[in-house]
């Protein structure tokens, strides 16, 4: 969506994935805290995005919508204002539908003006907007309304579709949103992890700086994956160009979880300006090569083990022909979980071993002769 938001993935935090509808204004303030205090919001997570479950059942006497009494007390604006005064952004969320997907609280079809005009009152950064409740009628004509009332409001909205990709918004989504979801709820499981990951790879040629596929949020830190599993999920992510919005308790979070979210060699690449989703280029047995170009000329590479067993093949070899690098080209690789630039020099193709359910990323930046 030309609104000159999201020309890099958006990175940020969001309530659902660990906390669901267990949510209230404390947490989001801690969680604004945490995003500063753990070093997070200045490696580029700013946006604090409320998810479903913030608001009363019923709207007010005049239409508007109403927070929820009991555990946002204090209203959105002084949130957003709270969230602002630590130089981070407040996301909210609604839903193309009569209801929210809870049913705990209105959705906004036949309000987006109201609602739209309602949230940049408030101060509000990015509306996710979800896909329930609505009467069975099309994504492609509920969807737009939103996208034009919130730029009627002359404020700068991130607007994130989460029609969850049945009607495969990759293809339409970027004149509608800045993202779109395109796979159903993430959980916390390697296998659906991987899932997701391939079903999204399928529109890698639609995203583009200003509109994201999205595979949906992060689980990194929420406990249901192995510590290697989380890298391979994170690597995965970032250089699919997949919006990185965090879902653990970033007030609590172990250093394993911090090492993960807080690489910045990774993070790089998924905010590398040029903005090209990786592809799955090869797969032999269990082994995959993810590939996409970087700006300068340089690629990005994620190889991953799917094995679930010990002793199957784990030596990846990535060909220059598949990852799109021309031939002969001497290239420098940088082992971005090692953090270290490795001392060989390598034409035409290099491997790795990489063991069950592990990855290895690196950037590839090839090297003149002399
Ligand atoms: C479905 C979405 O896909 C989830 O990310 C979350 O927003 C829930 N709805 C909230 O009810």
């Amino acid at each position: 969506l030309s609104n000159g938001l999201g020309l890099t993935p958006p990175m940020g935090w969001n309530t659902w994935n660990h906390f669901g509808c267990n949510i209230d204004e404390k947490v989001i303030r801690e969680t604004a805290d945490a995003l500063i205090t753990s070093g997070l919001a200045k490696l580029g997570y700013h946006y604090v995005n409320i998810d479903d479950c913030w608001a009363e059942l019923h709207r007010d006497s005049q239409g508007y919508l109403v927070p929820k009494k009991a555990t946002f007390p204090s209203g959105i604006k002084a949130l957003a204002d709270y969230v602002h005064s630590k130089g981070l952004k407040l996301g909210i969320y609604s839903d193309a539908g009569y209801l929210t997907c809870s049913k705990t609280m209105p959705g906004s079809l036949g309000y987006e003006e109201k609602d739209a005009n309602t949230f940049a009152a408030w101060g509000i950064d990015y509306l996710k907007y979800d896909n329930c409740n609505n009467g069975d009628t099309k994504p492609m004509e509920r969807y737009p309304v939103m996208t034009r009332a919130l730029m009627q409001t002359g404020h700068q909205i991130f607007f994130s579709l989460c029609e969850w990709g049945d009607m495969h918004p990759a293809f339409w989504g970027a004149n509608v949103g800045n993202s779109w979801r395109t796979t159903n709820d993430i959980t916390d499981t390697w296998t659906q992890m991987i899932s997701g990951a391939d079903q999204n790879e399928v529109y890698a040629s639609y995203a583009r700086p200003g509109g994201w596929n999205d595979p949906d949020m992060l689980e990194v830190g929420n406990g249901g994956m192995t510590f290697e599993e989380y890298k391979v999920h994170f690597s995965i992510w970032a250089i699919s160009k997949a919006p990185l919005i965090i879902g653990c308790d970033v007030r609590n979070m172990s250093k394993e979880t911090m090492e993960i979210l807080g690489n910045q060699e990774v993070i790089a690449v998924n905010q590398d300006h040029l903005g090209v989703q990786a592809k799955k280029v090869r797969m032999e047995g269990n082994l995959e090569i993810w590939a996409a170009p970087l700006s300068g000329y340089r690629t990005a590479i994620v190889l991953v083990n799917l094995a679930d067993n010990f002793g199957s093949p784990d030596n990846v070899i990535v060909h220059w022909d598949d990852i799109g690098i021309p031939p002969d080209t001497i290239v420098q690789a940088r082992d971005l979980w090692e953090h270290k630039t490795l001392k060989q020099h390598y034409v035409n193709k290099m491997s790795a071993h990489v063991g069950i359910h592990q990855c290895k990323m690196f950037v590839l930046t090839p090297i003149s002769k002399h």
